[in-house]
């Protein structure tokens, strides 16, 4: 079951971080985030203000799409920033490695999930992008029960 949270309408890269900064606020460590929506909607921007509110130089994140995942220490949590994008069919150890990391109390936000229906299904938060016109990006994020 899906629970709405907030709905951003971003204007501009710094508004789509500063809803990555708001989420973080409910972040304790453990938590899968799915983020959903086609090229160029803002997820990296998203995991950019996720990163700077956890602690991280949000200028260390880049698309990890070459690497698979990138692994960031905030003051308090690591984050994983994991990209799906340029998987062809899903690979189950990098699945359990998602849900490993998450288990051992990292934060994994996770690009291009749709690639991943599991990753999805044990995702405590949804995050779908969507980019009506060039400048404007929709963020909405929704909690998921188990
Ligand atoms: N309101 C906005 N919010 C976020 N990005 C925006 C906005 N307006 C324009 N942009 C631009 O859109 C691009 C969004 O890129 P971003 O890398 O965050 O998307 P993405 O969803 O991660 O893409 P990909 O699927 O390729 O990984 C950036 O170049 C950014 O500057
Ligand atoms: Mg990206």
């Amino acid at each position: 079951m899906l629970t709405p949270l907030f709905t951003v309408v971003s204007h501009s890269p710094a508004e789509t971080e500063k809803a990555g900064e708001h989420l973080a606020d409910k972040l304790r460590g453990g938590e899968i985030l799915s983020l959903l929506g086609e090229l160029g909607s803002g997820k990296t921007t998203f995991v950019k203000g996720l990163a700077r509110a956890l602690g991280v130089n949000p200028r260390e994140v880049v698309s990890p799409s070459f690497v698979i995942y990138s692994v960031y220490k905030g003051a308090h949590l690591e984050l994983y920033h994991v990209d799906l994008y340029r998987l062809e069919k899903m690979d189950h150890q990098l699945e359990l490695e998602v849900f490993e990391a998450a288990h051992n109390g990292a934060v994994v936000a996770v690009e291009w999930a749709e690639r991943s229906p599991d990753i999805i299904n044990l995702s405590k938060y949804i995050i779908k992008f969507e980019a009506p016109s060039e400048d404007k990006r929709i963020v909405k994020v929704e909690e998921q029960q188990p």
